[in-house]
């Protein structure tokens, strides 16, 4: 069992990245924000103009790309090869591109090792799709964090407006749903709910319980109460 590793699996748009941040930052711990890294991958890829049905070229890409978090006073910022991608890997292009790029089984391959490196050291939250399944399938804490796909297509509306995208909410929804199929179906590491994962639904919850909910889960299940 991995001390001090706690793993927030779940769909796009359940406040994952808002909440695993939050939690770090409560208990002292690294933030890996996993999806950020499958993102960096495909802003590279959609710069160097490579056809995102290329595997040959995006698993090229995968082996040679270094992505890594620098945590400065600034926030969290992401770099590909040295470069600062933190804006650009949340454009609505890149949204549409990732789930493409992210089964392909090198870019798993890569970003998983370059995850499990970071997630050596203890003391980190990570969050993504496949943490308690693949990536730390031993981590002390668990958890799934979900919410109904109208909460969840609102909370990215927002989201998205305050980074100056004004999207359809209808639409969004839809981009949701599909997405939700994309990551559950996908042959490789889908969308799945560990076994010993535990299950939050946070429709209509404070942000500020999800995390204290998620801070007395770690204290139980990893020993630290
Ligand atoms: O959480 P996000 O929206 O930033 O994730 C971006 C994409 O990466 C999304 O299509 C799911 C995928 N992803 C993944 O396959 N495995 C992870 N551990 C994290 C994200």
């Amino acid at each position: 069992m991995k001390q001090n590793v706690i793993a927030i699996d779940g769909p796009a748009g359940a406040g994952k990245s808002t909440v695993a941040k939050m939690v770090a930052e409560k208990l002292g711990f690294v933030y890996i924000d996993t999806g950020a890294m499958y993102r960096a991958v495909t802003c590279r890829a959609l710069a160097e103009g490579i056809e995102l049905t290329n595997h040959a070229a995006i698993s090229e890409l995968a082996g040679r790309i270094n992505v890594r978090f620098n945590r400065d006073e600034a926030g969290l910022q992401v770099l590909a090869d040295g470069d600062d991608v933190t804006e650009a890997i949340r454009t609505p292009e890149v949204t549409a591109a990732v789930p493409l790029v992210s089964q392909v089984a090198a870019v798993r391959q890569a970003m998983v090792r370059l995850q499990q490196e970071m997630a050596a050291t203890g003391a980190v939250v990570l969050d993504g799709r496949d943490i308690g399944s693949v990536v730390v399938p031993d981590a002390c804490a668990k958890i799934f964090l979900t919410a109904s796909v109208a909460e969840r297509a609102r909370r990215r509306w927002q989201e998205m407006k305050q980074k100056g995208y004004e999207q359809d909410l209808v639409a969004l929804q839809q981009e949701i749903e599909q997405r939700d199929r994309q990551d559950q179906e996908r042959e490789l590491a889908p969308l799945i709910q560990a076994e010993d994962a535990v299950l939050l639904d946070t429709t209509g919850m404070p942000i500020e319980a999800v995390v204290s909910g998620i801070v007395t889960i770690y204290q139980t299940r990893c020993g630290h109460v």
